[in-house]
């Protein structure tokens, strides 16, 4: 038990998350050139401000604000904004597909989304994609076909694979293949990734 007077732990849920946030503003304070007056900091601080307004996205059936700037992609107001960390950054470029969402049912890079763009449609993320415990029969395909290793592509993989199978584009392990081309494994997993895909169809109603 800490002494009653002792500080506040840095991570107090030992996340490594929280921590690299801490860590990140204390080291910011440290590096803030000490002749910069507060008066210069505030008006430097409202700068930035003017450009930040309300977004409301529907993420997973769920209304969310956030107030961000409009540059900001729906890839990081899902990330660092709504801490919805399930998309992942792998190339921040459109190359990857690791940080695949749905929008309206279709499958978009959400790095290359901007927020402001996605409001007032439907966003499904890798969080939203379960009911409850119940897995969704992509998500079960994938366990089951070993469909990952180290797993960073995975959930981009996943949204992908669905919007493959509800476009229609899961007839054959050939043109499973080629409409899953936009979503890259360094692992290498792709033959299992495709075997989920396909037994997947089938418990979609697809099949
Ligand atoms: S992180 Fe978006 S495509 Fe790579
Ligand atoms: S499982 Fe490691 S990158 Fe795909």
């Amino acid at each position: 038990m800490p002494a009653s007077n002792a500080p506040a732990p840095l991570n107090p849920d030992g996340s490594r998350r929280t921590f690299m946030k801490q860590a990140g503003g204390i080291l910011g304070l440290a590096l803030a050139p000490p002749f910069i007056s507060q008066a210069e900091r505030l008006t430097a601080l409202s700068k930035k401000l003017e450009g930040v307004s309300t977004i409301n996205l529907n993420v997973n059936g769920t209304l969310r604000s956030i107030r961000a700037e409009p540059r900001v992609t729906l890839l990081d107001a899902l990330r660092e904004y709504l801490d919805l960390t399930g998309s992942k950054k792998g190339c921040d470029h459109g190359q990857c597909g690791a940080c695949t969402v749905l929008v309206d049912g279709r499958r978009v890079n959400s790095c290359l989304t901007l927020a402001v763009m996605s409001q007032g449609k439907e966003i499904t993320t890798i969080e939203g994609l379960a009911k409850g415990d119940e897995l969704h029969p992509m998500q079960a395909a994938f366990l089951k076909h070993d469909g990952f290793q180290c797993g960073y592509c995975t959930p981009g993989q996943i949204m992908s694979a669905v919007a493959c199978v509800n476009e229609g584009h899961a007839g054959s392990e050939a043109e499973v293949r080629e409409w899953m081309s936009g979503n890259i494994c360094r692992c290498s997993a792709y033959p299992n990734i495709t075997a989920a895909i396909l037994d997947a169809k089938g418990q979609m109603g697809k099949g």
